[in-house]
């Protein structure tokens, strides 16, 4: 059977301008979110990736029809006939993030049926916050093999408590709680931009949402909530990916779009590096040159707004490439480290203890044939290819367009070489020389 992979050429120092498409993060929860209103909503600033295309056609079985906008970048998601109530489960295999569906979809029709999510293999990833904190809002659970089917018959608005800020749990509790009467607190919510910007959207729905310190979210439950428009944010993600492709490169980019102040740890790391950058007012605008000599920095991944674990593979590219030794700690993930023997395949010198990676600093990268485990893991071996001798071959391409909204296209206008070869798109460089395959 043909073997779908993605081919990397050595390049010279990347350089240019660059702009961002929505995040992939806040668009799935969000898309989700849709399914609290009844009638058409706009969603602008749509990435086309393919976890958002499954996305699409998990509200799509539900009763949702969905029309996307490719040249303005939008989707229209009308609920008017969402009646069904059992995601599919061959999408919800595919990726983790369709448990968001939970709670919106008990919020509004008071039962929800869902296989047991999939998604990156990032360790045992369970949904016990989920369903532990629906329990406590009166929700009753019946498991039949790999299916859950949840019912309530009215929402318990309470004071949940979540002993890690699990992103995806307290979104899923603040989408039940906004219909559920009176007062719900969620205590050590997680307060990523993406969770802000699912607050922004369901606040111009209607909900009553207040942030509290320390890291705990207040919502008041209302009666219904309406149809919007409303603009995702730009992919934070995807602006610290095409940094360090300009940083693996010795080169530079400037991104409009891009907002400093939501990556602010990690540009502190790429500063103690050597780099430079600067950000235009409010943060907005990022400006990044590469240091002709970056020096190794250690960091540990944790919640926003410390090192964020979606960074930590691409980040350790930049760690293979410098001077010393870094020692780089993942918090969030317990099986985050699966890209380290596909960087050693290249030449990166990384030893592995627990969940420590202490890497030193290697003068240069071989391209070699190497495979991707998950989105963030596909992403770290573009870069590192962009700086190995030679060509690197990645196989798993399918976590790369899970993920990413045409960052190989992004890449190739800053003078990468990239060819994605998925049995249906031959993509050309930017110079259109077709790549010889
Ligand atoms: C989201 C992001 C993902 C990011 C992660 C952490 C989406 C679609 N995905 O994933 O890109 O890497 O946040 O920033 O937004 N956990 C439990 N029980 C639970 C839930 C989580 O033990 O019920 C654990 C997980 O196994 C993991 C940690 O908590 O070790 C963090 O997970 P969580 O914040 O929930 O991540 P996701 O929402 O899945």
């Amino acid at each position: 059977m043909f073997e779908e992979f993605i081919l990397v050429e050595q390049s010279l120092k990347l350089s240019g301008e660059v702009n961002l498409s929505g995040a992939k993060n806040a668009a799935l929860v969000i898309m989700s979110s849709i399914l609290l209103t009844e009638g058409k909503s706009i969603l602008k600033n749509i990435p086309f990736s393919q976890d958002v295309f499954n996305m699409a056609k998990l509200l799509e079985g539900l009763g949702a029809e969905i029309k996307f906008d490719f040249e303005n970048k939008e989707v229209e998601i009308d609920t008017s006939k969402v009646a069904k109530f059992k995601a599919n489960p061959e999408i919800m295999k595919k990726m983790r993030a369709s448990i968001l569906v939970m709670g919106p979809l008990l919020a509004r029709f008071g039962r929800a049926e869902i296989a047991m999510p999939g998604g990156c293999v990032l360790g045992l990833r369970p949904i016990n916050f989920h369903l532990t904190n629906f329990k406590k809002m009166g929700v009753v659970f019946i498991q039949e093999n790999d299916f859950l089917t949840a019912t309530v018959e009215k929402l318990i608005s309470r004071r949940i408590i979540l002993e890690y800020p699990s992103v995806g749990a307290t979104e899923n509790i603040m989408m039940a709680a906004v219909l559920a009467e009176g007062k719900t607190t969620i205590i050590n919510a997680a307060l990523e931009p993406e969770v802000l910007d699912l607050i922004s959207i369901l606040k111009k729905m209607g909900a009553k949402i207040n942030i509290l310190a320390p890291a705990t979210i207040e919502i008041e439950g209302v009666n219904f909530l309406n149809p919007v428009k409303h603009e995702i944010m730009c992919d934070r993600l995807e602006a610290g990916s095409i940094i360090l492709a300009a940083a693996v490169t010795g080169g530079q980019v400037y991104i409009p779009n891009g907002d400093a102040s939501v990556l602010d740890v990690f540009l502190l790391k790429l500063e103690e590096m050597g780099h430079t950058i600067k950000a235009e007012k409010d943060g907005k605008g990022i400006h990044f040159v590469a240091t002709e000599s970056p020096k190794a920095v250690s960091f540990k991944t944790a919640q926003y707004p410390c090192f964020p674990t979606d960074l930590q593979a691409p980040m350790m590219v930049a760690q293979c490439l410098a001077e010393g030794v870094s020692e780089i700690e993942e918090t969030v993930f317990e099986n985050r480290l699966l890209h380290v023997k596909e960087l050693q395949k290249m030449g990166a010198k990384i030893e592995v203890e627990g969940t420590k990676a202490i890497i030193t600093g290697v003068k240069e990268l071989q391209g070699t044939k190497v495979n991707a485990s998950d989105i963030r893991a596909s992403c770290a071996l573009v870069l590192a290819g962009l700086a190995a001798k030679g060509s690197t071959t990645i196989t798993g391409v399918h976590h790369f367009k899970r993920g990413y909204d045409e960052l190989d296209q992004k890449l190739e206008s800053l003078g990468a070489k990239i060819v994605i070869n998925d049995n249906e798109i031959i993509r050309k460089s930017s110079n259109n020389k077709q790549v010889e395959l």
